[in-house]
């Protein structure tokens, strides 16, 4: 077999037999000490204490090295382990390659508002090049936890809250990162984190505990994961929290029952940072001999810096509590990914390679143009949106607007400064000639700054003076007053959403609403672009600005693609990959939730909140465009079918408008009854088009057993169920082109 490079040079890939010859041959060699080596993860970042990394590796004790990002470091690493260790094992090399690496991309939330996988794999197979090209192996993506409550900073790393959306993007990140096959000499091994459950965590608080049943795991929170394992990835990793009493980290019925046991995983799993010490802190390991033994019994193969491995799985093994065998199976699979890639060939990587790979032109055009299709337009009245290239004297207004770390957004790589083409930029560039004065409008900033923050204490802002934050207010307004266009740039930080990045509230940080209130009353056309990480609360936004573009942190070539989009050179038709609450105290909130005794439209309907509407102000699914899309035509190929059969569902779409544009046909079903009640809606189908003015496409879906069966809490199993269903093709999760099938025993 052979894996293909980017450039198409190929490499031949071992096969199954010549890996496990290989795996066999270093393990039959190795000594105990440096099996636990393997199974141990050491931080090389210069902050984090004990000994030096180059001394751990040079005794065979550390199978990886993760928080350093430097070709010439890792190469002085690396001919350390293949000249001085024992057996002369290479290391892998690690890090939070999470959406670029130099050329960063949209974040993962805003990637899966395009609802294009292609987009998704063409974003992950650049960042993997060029991690590759900079001597990195193997990144901590892709995130694929469901989250279905706003509050959570890390939504912004996912794929929002629907499993049949989160899965087409796993396995299109995972295609990404690795390639076709894993091995290839320009790819990175991808890992499917954090299993499992993450993203339920109490009250959106990061790391709390998560409770969720067996069905809500297996029906919603597992399959992106199983469909990353069917996608070939190389890597897992455990997620801190616990799932119903048993951290995730020392969980065997995730680690060894599920992932192995049931879908066939191959590869090996990390843990968390420091997660395998943590069992001790989390009040569930004894200390920290008790910690190593009930993560690696569970499955847990490398320890990512906790440093328990290390100082207790050999003692284990000498007084009988682990086996040899419990430990060469945890080193097996680490071995087996080193050889697959190739690093006993190649370990070193060229120093020169990345200035060349990340010079590549096509990686800030494909940045571009995954911004511009993950862009979301909520509001549009009265046609405001596209501008005119015309327009002469515009205002800039909002913390957003010219910030470069905002727009690279959460989660940018580890040493890499922000170099974002931030919206003012992008709109400065796009009108040459015209007047574009820019306000920053008063301070945001978090109230309590994150344990990261304090790595560069220079990023903590002080406070701002009231009497400064009025200056920069009014400053804002005035701006505003002397131009014929308001451009507001509003929404969170890059240090607002992501890990140890919840919020209480939902709502626009700071006095970014007063502003905007403010703006509105001088009469001007304003246009509102949120750039953020997570749903925000946005209800007078909704009702007064007459058009609002969702960006979210739109990576490198962000403020580009954003005015690609307001002055109408790129149509926007990303999609909700999440819907959008009015207010943080409505989460979680989601659109596959069951049926009550009381649905909306009955005589019985009695309101979920007194003091306001409990629906989502924007839904799953909901995007605008310039122009405008009619569906029809919905056509079953049968009004029956077996079970374990399937049948066809066709729909057309139409662009009734005026401009090329494109829709998202998004298909949502309904089980009548069954053995469980069953969510009034789920996405079980979607497809983007692109349609020039009066075109017509007919798009169709498949439901066979895998979309038609579900876990089923009653029967304890998989099952199908004979009963009748509901099925929708529209372009929301409220679509209502309807028609009925039957699934028959
Ligand atoms: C902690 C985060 O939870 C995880 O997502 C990340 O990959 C590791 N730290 C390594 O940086």
């Amino acid at each position: 077999m052979s894996a293909k490079t980017s450039e198409g040079a190929a490499r031949s890939v071992p096969t199954e037999a010549e890996v496990v010859a290989r795996v066999d041959a270093l393990l039959g060699k190795m000594s105990l000490e440096e099996k636990v080596g393997q199974l141990t993860q050491i931080g090389a970042a210069d902050f984090i204490p004990g000994p030096k990394p180059e001394d751990v590796i040079r005794r065979g004790g550390a199978g990886s090295v993760l928080w350093l990002n430097d070709p010439v470091k890792f190469n002085a690493l690396q001919k350390v382990a293949v000249e001085e260790s024992p057996s002369k094992i290479p290391v892998l090399f690690a890090l939070d390659v999470i959406h670029g690496y130099r050329t960063i991309f949209p974040v993962p939330l805003a990637m899966a508002a395009s609802w294009d996988p292609a987009a998704a794999e063409r974003a992950q197979s650049v960042a993997a090049q060029e991690a590759r090209a900079a001597g990195l192996h193997w990144t901590f993506g892709p995130m694929l936890d469901i989250a279905r409550d706003a509050r959570w900073g890390r939504i912004v790393e996912g794929a929002g809250e629907d499993p049949y959306l989160g899965s087409a993007m796993a396995a299109a990140q995972v295609r990404g990162f690795q390639g076709e096959t894993l091995g290839a000499p320009d790819r990175v091994v991808a890992c499917a984190k954090h299993f499992a459950g993450y993203g339920a965590a109490d009250g959106g608080r990061d790391y709390d505990p998560v409770f969720l049943s067996e069905a809500q795991l297996r029906n919603v929170y597992f399959p992106p994961f199983q469909a990353a394992v069917d996608a070939g990835v190389g890597t897992f990793m455990s997620a801190y929290m616990d799932l119903n009493n048993v951290p995730a980290s020392g969980n065997r019925f995730l680690l060894k029952d599920v992932l192995r046991g049931e879908w066939g995983f191959k590869g090996f799993v990390v843990s968390d940072a420091m997660a395998v010490g943590n069992l001790v802190v989390q009040g569930f390991a004894r200390d920290g001999r008790d910690a190593a033994q009930r993560a690696l019994s569970a499955g847990l193969d490398m320890d990512m810096a906790s440093n328990t491995y290390p100082q207790h799985l050999a003692g284990l093994v000498a007084d009988g509590s682990l086996s040899m065998a419990d430990i060469d199976a945890a080193v097996r699979p680490i071995l087996a990914i080193k050889v697959r890639m190739g690093l006993f060939e190649q370990p070193y990587v060229d120093e020169t390679l990345l200035a060349q790979v990340v010079a590549r032109p096509e990686h800030r055009e494909a940045a571009r143009v995954v911004a511009q299709r993950s862009m979301v337009l909520l509001r549009n009245e009265g046609g405001l949106l596209p501008l005119s290239k015309t327009t002469k004297n515009v205002a800039v207004i909002g913390p957003l607007a010219d910030s470069m770390e905002g727009t690279e957004g959460s989660w940018m790589v580890f040493g890499h400064t922000a170099a974002a083409v931030t919206v003012l930029q992008g709109i400065r560039a796009k009108l040459p000639n015209a007047r574009v004065e820019y306000a920053h409008g008063p301070q945001i900033k978090r109230d309590i700054p994150s344990f990261f923050d304090n790595f560069d204490p220079s990023k903590i802002k002080p406070p701002q003076a009231p009497e400064a934050a009025e200056a920069a207010f009014q400053e804002a307004v005035a701006t505003a007053r002397n131009a014929d266009l308001v451009i507001m740039v509003l929404g969170e930080e890059a240090n607002m959403a992501g890990e140890a990045a919840s919020r209480s509230s939902i709502d626009l940080p700071g006095r970014q609403e007063e502003l905007l209130q403010a703006v509105v009353a001088l009469g001007k056309p304003v246009v509102l672009v949120l750039i953020n990480g997570r749903p925000l609360s946005i209800v007078w936004a909704s009702e007064h600005v007459p058009a609002i573009l969702e960006a979210w942190e739109p990576g490198t070539e962000g403020g580009n693609a954003v005015a690609d989009i307001l002055f109408g050179d790129a149509n926007p038709g990303g999609k909700l990959p999440v819907c959008f609450p009015r207010k943080a105290s409505h989460a979680p909130l989601y659109y596959a939730r069951t049926l009550t005794h009381s649905p909306e439209g009955s005589p019985m309907y009695n309101p979920r909140y007194w003091d306001g509407l409990p629906t989502p102000l924007y839904p799953f699914g909901f995007g605008l465009s310039y122009t405008t899309f009619v569906i029809s035509d919905l056509k079953l190929s049968a009004a029956q079918v077996k079970v374990g059969g399937s049948l066809t569902v066709t729909a057309s779409v139409t662009n009734t408008g005026a401009v090329a544009g494109d829709e998202v046909v998004q298909l949502y079903i309904h089980q009548k009854a069954g053995s469980d009640s069953r969510p009034l809606r789920e996405l079980k189908g979607f497809e983007r088009v692109t349609l020039q003015p009066g075109e017509t496409r007919a798009v169709a879906f498949t439901l066979g057993a895998a979309e038609l069966g579900y876990w089923s809490t009653r029967a304890g199993k998989w099952v199908q169920d004979a009963e009748a269903f509901d099925v929708w093709v529209g372009t929301d999760s409220t679509a209502t082109l309807h028609a009925d099938f039957e699934v028959i025993g």
